[in-house]
């Protein structure tokens, strides 16, 4: 300015919403101003817009057993009905529903009504394997069309599905069949990553193998990799062969709307994974309301396209769930970004004119570093919204996406939200928000949301304290699989009323929120929950350790990085040199849990800090590994194990 003065901060990287995109907005500020006046009101009529009944529900919210809350409790609907077939019904059989492209770049567009008689086909199949409404099915698979159909066609049933992510190990995968006593498992001989075949079925036949008789009676396989494959008499069937000759017409059962939809497991705080357990009205509801309104989706000419797998929770509302309920096209990527090379998703982005695009903040870093010349060699301009999700995005990383890869132009819409939401529940809405790289801002209209001390006493602006919900949501877990107890004392222990998210929280003076990263032992690695006492117990179940501690670290590119402190047993640390054990350590925990749990940094030490108590004491740890000055050491047990420690990581 001319007089010198500062532009203040705020203004310059504030941007206003594009006044022709928001003149023609799906979502309108009206939106939040009729779930404020009446929120009740607000998701009876969500409701009715986003799903088909069978039976229309006439009660909206149950509360009265909290924190169990039943919504549209009186109402049935198919989950599978309302993202398939009604579709086909009202005329749009023939639009895509999915471009799928391979890896290998072979490619494959399945429409709403080709998509609707595979899944009916494939509900059959599983009827006839004896799989029917409450039983679980566990599904293994790449990132491929049979992957959605498998989901669809279990939901089809009103059987439940647990999908786990190929990338989980063996022994990951036995344990959350047993914990959901699934009876069928739906794999493939492998999928296509960085350029050669992944195996899959393997590690179900070792899962299975595993100690102790597991509930699994039939394991189906689709053909994909193409890869030799060890066979199971009367356990084993091939999908394709299966299907032949099966009946093709499947009429959709009606389901109570807390009828359950599927389980997914997810790193808590302690070494087991919790089995969120979601049901189908409310969850439904939820995932094709936000998927409408945050995206401002137009279903018959969007490209959408969300790069996550099916294996997490976003694959399962923002790939499966909430495109198909409300009819999009989108397209669906087997592989990894880098593969063949460093533009293959920008490549996919102008070959099938994506125009929404969902991804998460460590992609975006990685894209960063390898350059903009990248998707500058690329016609990117069919995008015209961006969305993020999975942890913080730092606001370089959003400066970055929205003028390299919108063109300048497009609204960035931060999406908050966890397994255990369901959907989103903070985010800005593109043509109401000015938004603020950096901030998830605003909770959807429908969704209220607090910042609070320990204490449960809302803070100030301006402060830092915990994200709580404060009232329920329909796409809400409904708790966690088989335990009860476990559900109440994690999310409402704390505050009693107020649902605890595990977030830290601060609201500036605008009342917008930014998320501050997890107050509690769970890292966010490229965007995946881990725990850090689940891989703790993994590295401590190899003979070489005595004992461990694990904290996430910051990292420029993942987000935050696992940092294993070990320390081995006497007896054995003589038989290994420290670069063999740490090899051998960083192999098991990829063996243990999967590779994403693979350890970045194992550092070798002869003592742990810990409280006279004994409590680890991660903070300094943390400290450490993220190369600051440690803090207060005067609760160390032994103050002097800080600064040996300090001294081995250089
Ligand atoms: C983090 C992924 C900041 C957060 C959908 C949350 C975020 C955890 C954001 C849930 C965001 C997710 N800004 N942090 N936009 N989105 N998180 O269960 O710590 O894999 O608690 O669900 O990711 O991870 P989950």
């Amino acid at each position: 300015m001319a007089d010198g003065t500062p532009t203040p901060p705020r203004e310059a990287s504030t941007f206003a919403p594009d006044p022709v995109f928001a003149s023609n907005a799906v979502a309108t500020r009206d939106l939040a101003d009729r779930a404020h006046a009446d929120r009740s009101a607000f998701w009876a009529e969500q409701a009715d817009a986003c799903v088909t009944w069978g039976r229309r529900p006439t009660e909206t919210l149950d509360w009265s057993d909290p924190p169990f809350a039943r919504w549209f409790a009186d109402g049935t609907l198919n989950v599978a009905y309302n993202c398939l077939d009604r579709h086909v019904e009202a005329g749009h059989g023939e639009r895509v529903a999915l471009l799928w492209e391979g890896e290998p770049g072979d490619a494959r567009a399945v429409t709403y009504a080709e998509l609707t008689a595979d899944v009916k086909r494939a509900a059959n199949l599983l009827s006839s394997l004896g799989v029917g409404p409450g039983d679980r099915v566990v599904v293994y698979l790449p990132q491929i069309p049979e992957a959605v159909v498998a989901m669809l066609a279990v939901a089809r049933l009103g059987a439940v599905h647990s999908v786990v992510f190929g990338g989980f190990s063996a022994e990951s995968l036995r344990a959350r069949i047993d914990d959901a006593e699934a009876t069928l498992v739906i794999t493939a001989d492998g999928g296509w990553r960085k350029g050669s075949v992944s195996p899959l079925k393997p590690a179900v036949d070792a899962a299975l193998a595993l100690g102790g008789r597991s509930t699994v009676e039939n394991v189906l396989v689709i053909r994909r990799g193409e890869n030799a494959v060890d066979w199971v008499e009367g356990r084993d069937l091939w999908w394709h062969e299966a299907l032949e000759g099966v009946e093709a017409e499947h009429t959709a059962e009606m389901f109570e709307a807390e009828h359950p939809l599927f389980i997914l497991y997810t790193s808590g705080t302690t070494g087991r994974p919790k089995g969120i357990l979601h049901t189908s009205g409310g969850y439904l509801t939820q995932v094709a309301y936000t998927h409408r309104n945050v995206f401002d989706l137009r279903p018959e000419t969007d490209v959408y396209w969300c790069t996550a797998d099916v294996g997490w929770i976003t694959g399962h509302s923002y790939v499966v769930y909430g495109p198909l309920a409300n009819g999009a096209t989108q397209v669906l990527y087997e592989g990894t970004p880098d593969s063949p090379g460093p533009g293959r998703w920008w490549d996919l982005v102008e070959k099938y004119g994506v125009t929404i695009l969902y991804t998460a903040p460590t992609a975006i870093r990685g894209f960063m570093k390898a350059g903009r010349e990248i998707p500058q060699a690329r016609d990117l301009t069919s995008l015209r919204l961006l969305g993020s999700v999975g942890e913080p995005i730092n606001p370089e990383a959003w400066l970055w996406y929205r003028e390299v890869i919108g063109s300048g132009t497009t609204p960035i819409v931060d999406t908050w939200w966890q397994t255990e939401t369901g959907a989103m529940m903070i985010s800005p809405l593109p043509g109401v928000t000015t938004t603020k790289p950096g901030a998830a801002q605003t909770p959807v209209p429908g969704i209220v949301v607090d910042v609070v001390d320990d204490q449960g006493v809302p803070v100030a602006d301006g402060e830092s304290g915990l994200l709580v919900v404060t009232e329920p949501w329909p796409s809400m877990l409904r708790g966690i699989w088989g335990d009860r107890d476990r559900y109440v004392e994690t999310y409402w222990g704390r505050f009693g009323d107020r649902y605890f998210a595990g977030d830290g929280a601060r609201r500036d003076d605008d009342g917008d929120i930014w998320l501050l990263g997890r107050v509690d032992d769970v890292m966010n690695v490229s965007g995946h929950r881990l725990s850090t006492a689940e891989i703790e117990s993994a590295l401590v179940s190899n003979p070489l350790v005595a004992e461990s501690a694990v904290v996430g670290a910051a990292d420029e590119t993942t987000g935050q990085a696992v940092v294993a402190f070990v320390v081995l047993r006497d007896k054995k640390r003589r038989s290994v040199t420290p670069e063999e054990a740490v090899a051998r350590l960083r192999a098991h925990v990829a063996d243990r849990i999967g590779a994403i749990a693979r350890p970045r940094t194992i550092v070798l030490v002869d003592e742990l800090p810990k409280t006279r108590s004994g409590k680890i004491m991660r903070r300094l740890l943390r400290d450490v590994a993220e190369g600051r000055e440690v803090g207060d050491t005067t609760t160390l047990a032994d103050s002097a194990v800080m600064g040996v420690i300090t001294a081995e990581m250089r």
